[in-house]
């Protein structure tokens, strides 16, 4: 069997698109709770109050512009209030994972049911209880739950009371929301990641174009990260603490040389930027060339770069669920896909929201991860968006997730089996959830549905779809069956 003995299955969530319960159990409001649903082919939209009462609303990564108040419109619908509801739904989702046989799980915590108001406001008991009883009942079930601090849903009131991530005071309150969480759930979770997708800043910066502010966020983030993996070793030298990074794979669209070297520059200057400086512990030697070509100046101290060098993190999680192309040549066709705009490949089809799918790239871009940085790896996201429909029979026969998966699945096993050093696969979103980038419930991963639809029309009932059972047997078989 190519697949180690002790190797994590599992399913990946998060807080913000799975939870609901938005103002319930002293959680503070976060941007996404005042964001709407897109479609296919539209972004969400954020929605506020203008300095001058005015209604508008911005895309996603948006800031508020100022005198701006996020603000609650009777007549939207917002998809992250009750998401799939597992916050009332925690211990029947559990129960259906533990009966695919997962040995672990992956969600988000909510940092805003952690501490709703920063460390001033203090830790809010029932947030810290909740996600207590959701890993003691994991364990309880057979799972090693890994889980992420950030998922893009820090508290509304650090905008309002540091502007955001540029202001280096969030590196303090992340480390003090960090420390309490080994803390308090120490024994009880062994593996963490700080920041999800912290790449997805430069891969996808929507910030207005202010690469000067994009760039002093990302660093601020990375030495939160790196201080909470030296504070986690502090507190449990047997925890683990992961980088998580968006995967970028790419190819050239022509043997160009000039579209080689473009393809590349876009690895350095979209993954590895962010995974060298923590997986090796230091900026790479061409950041200077990005900061260049951004028109950045960054301060980095001699205190910081102690901090990257002695933060590194232990092991690399990603996500991986497209590909597409990069060229230097004009008036090629455009595709869109996870946090990423690219070239359409010709060799490959795409899902309903044009991201491309390609098992093989997976295979490719598992090397060339391990290749680089000779930790073992983590896959915390793959999986396939689409429309399911209930039939007449009343199942959800979803073959287009399962080919989807077993060829990945496949493809994993190969790089397994030719000496690459993974630790655990979870699929993207088990549980039918939000979709991030376009707010829509109907843009389902699961393998168990959820009966709520883009409006708000639904009972949150599970049901068990085709590729439960698919990856039941898979996971019983320790990625062998696959058929
Ligand atoms: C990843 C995010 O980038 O992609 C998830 O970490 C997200 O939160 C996933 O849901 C799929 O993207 P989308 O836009 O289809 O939800």
């Amino acid at each position: 069997m190519a697949f180690p003995k002790g190797f994590l299955w599992g399913t990946s969530i998060s807080a913000e698109q799975a939870e609901g319960a938005w103002d319930e159990g002293g959680k503070s409001p976060v941007q996404i709770d005042y964001a709407t649903a897109g479609s296919t082919t539209e972004h969400r939209k954020i929605w506020y109050l203008n300095a001058d009462g005015e209604r508008e609303s911005m895309g996603l990564w948006g800031h508020l512009p100022a005198g701006a108040k996020y603000q609650i419109f009777d007549d939207l619908h917002y998809t992250n209030h009750d998401a799939c509801d597992f916050y009332h739904h925690w211990e029947e989702d559990l129960n259906l994972f533990a009966e695919m046989g997962f040995t672990t799980f992956n969600t988000s915590l909510a940092w805003s049911r952690i501490y709703p108001y920063g460390v001033q406001g203090g830790v809010n008991k029932e947030g810290v209880e909740f996600y207590r009883k959701v890993f003691t009942k994991a364990r309880e079930l057979g799972m090693d739950p890994v889980i992420t601090l950030y998922k893009y849903d820090e508290p509304v009131y650090f905008e309002e009371t540091y502007g955001g991530w540029e202001n280096r005071a969030m590196i303090d309150e992340f480390v003090a929301f960090a420390k309490t969480c080994f803390t308090e759930y120490k024994g009880l979770i062994n593996k963490w990641m700080t920041f999800n997708e912290i790449n997805i800043l430069i891969a996808f910066p929507g910030k207005g174009g202010d690469m000067q502010r994009t760039y002093e966020e990302l660093h601020n983030q990375m030495i939160a990260s790196a201080k909470s993996v030296i504070a986690a070793h502090e507190i449990d030298p047997e925890i683990k603490v992961g980088a998580m990074l968006c995967g970028i794979c790419s190819y050239p669209l022509t043997p160009d040389p000039e579209d080689v070297m473009a393809n590349y520059k876009h690895f350095q200057d979209k993954f590895c930027y962010c995974g060298d400086a923590m997986l090796r512990g230091e900026y790479p030697s061409y950041s200077t060339r990005i900061w260049k070509e951004n028109n950045v100046c960054l301060n980095i101290s001699e205190e910081d770069k102690q901090i990257l060098r002695e933060g590194k993190s232990d092991f690399l999680g990603f996500s991986y669920y497209m590909s597409n192309c990069i060229t230097t040549h004009a008036n090629e066709e455009q595709i869109g896909g996870n946090m990423q705009m690219g070239i359409k490949n010709p060799y490959l089809k795409a899902s309903d929201w044009g991201w491309q799918i390609d098992p093989v790239g997976y295979k490719y871009f598992l090397h060339l991860m391990y290749d680089r940085y000779q930790v073992p790896l983590f896959d915390v996201e793959n999986g396939l968006g689409a429309f399911d429909t209930v039939d007449e029979d009343g199942c959800i026969h979803d073959t287009y997730r399962i080919d989807y998966h077993r060829a990945h699945i496949q493809k994993l096993k190969e790089a397994v089996e030719e000496g690459v050093d993974i630790f655990g696969y979870t699929t993207w979103g088990g549980l039918d959830l939000v979709s991030a980038g376009t707010g829509q419930m109907e843009k389902r991963y699961g393998m168990i549905y959820v009966d709520m639809d883009d409006k708000g029309n639904g009972t949150f009932e599970r049901k068990r779809k085709d590729s439960f059972f698919w990856y039941k047997k898979c996971i019983e078989s320790n990625g062998d069956e696959l058929d």
